[in-house]
């Protein structure tokens, strides 16, 4: 099928062939469409050209136009993008396969039913502040800016679209995908959320299946680092509290701080309270035989309260929390959302303060 009139669109060169698949459950096949050229172009308005002059029921979702609403996911040449952030003069001269995303069910042409994604959102327990949490709340420059990044997030679904587990998992239960990794981190990581959700990681929300491929960081529009920044720093957190032998005993024995709230076996509710040591994972240390620290909260002055490992010998105790100075440690090592997971913040930290001690 040929372009009958340019319309509004003034050509700028030979036209753009876009291949788009037209369809619904029943059954469906590409079909080969020419556009005229303008500069500037992205496929959407390829697309939109196509509707307007040759296939009115041609379905298509959109909103903003501008990469914000995240509704016009689909596959262009094989790859998860946003229809309207991609332009068309990238490809050159050759036929630009337009296809709707493949890991959820086909309505009609370029659509897709979504819905899983919300259900799946459900089931996320929300922000969880502490119940004499003061209001206005207080937070830290650093922190809130470490959670920003996660509160970039369009729903866009791209990186659910490429994730091979839900790709490879047709009804969808072995795991939540990475968009809700990237919610959960924003809630964990929250400096005021109480709430444990790793329970929740380790069972239904299937952290497990990840294998770190990256493919979901690498389509996602809005550049989240999905695996860097929310999903590896969640597995560390559901290993630690699921596997690691020594935080099962300190929660046993080390009581509770007021208005922290557990999960249940299944993630979604309450239980009995715990002791919560990993409020602060980005500093969050993993020992080799040596002392190592957590941290527990940001205080609202500005202080961390740190929980530390004493090892003599075969024998460990927590001891804690003590009260360090959050600025002393960004003065030293810099913003602490640039320190992640394993590094020597902490340990380095906690270990010059002890010496001080030691020494005073
Ligand atoms: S890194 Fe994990 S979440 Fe991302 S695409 Fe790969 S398996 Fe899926
Ligand atoms: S994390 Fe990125 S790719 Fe995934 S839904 Fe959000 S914006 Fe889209
Ligand atoms: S139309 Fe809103 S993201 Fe493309």
């Amino acid at each position: 099928m040929s372009a009958k009139t340019p319309g509004t669109m003034a050509a700028a060169g030979g036209p753009i062939v876009l291949q788009i698949f037209r369809g619904d459950t029943n059954s469906g096949a590409e079909q080969r469409f020419e556009v005229p050229a303008v500069e500037g172009m992205v496929v959407l308005d390829a697309v939109h050209y196509v509707q307007a002059n040759f296939a009115n029921d041609l379905a298509c979702r959109w909103n903003c136009k501008a990469a914000k609403c995240g509704s016009c996911s689909a596959e262009i040449n094989g790859r998860p993008r946003l229809m309207c952030k991609t332009r068309v003069d990238e490809f050159g001269d050759q036929e630009n396969h337009v296809r709707p995303m493949r890991a959820f069910p086909l309505i009609k042409d370029l659509v897709t039913d979504v819905s899983w994604n919300y259900e799946v959102n459900k089931q996320i327990p929300g922000f969880t502040p502490a119940a004499n949490e003061p209001v206005p709340y207080r937070m830290l420059p650093e922190d809130t800016e470490r959670v920003y990044e996660y509160r970039k997030c369009i729903e866009c679904f791209l990186c659910q679209d490429v994730c091979h587990v839900l790709r490879n998992h047709d009804d969808k239960s072995a795991y939540y995908g990475p968009r809700y990794m990237v919610r959960i981190a924003a809630l964990e990581m929250h400096p005021l959320d109480t709430r444990k959700r790793t329970g929740l990681l380790h069972g239904k929300a299937g952290i497990g299946m990840c294998n770190i491929t990256k493919c979901c960081q690498e389509v996602c529009p809005e550049h989240i680092k999905i695996t860097d920044n929310a999903i590896i720093p969640l597995k560390e957190r559901t290993a630690t509290d699921v596997y690691d032998p020594v935080a099962r005993i300190a929660r046993k024995l080390l009581p509770a701080r007021a208005g922290q709230l557990s999960e249940s076996p299944d993630g979604l509710a309450g239980g009995s309270p715990p002791q919560r040591f990993a409020v602060k994972d980005v500093v969050r240390l993993k020992s080799r035989g040596r002392r190592f620290a957590r941290v527990a909260s940001v205080l609202p002055d500005g202080k961390l309260e740190v929980w530390v490992l004493h090892m003599n010998g075969t024998v460990q105790h927590w001891a804690g929390p003590k009260i360090v100075r959050t600025s002393d440690v960004t003065n030293n090592y810099g913003p602490l959302d640039e320190v992640g997971i394993g590094g020597k913040l902490v340990e380095q930290y906690i270990t010059e303060d002890h010496a001080a001690e030691q020494h005073g």
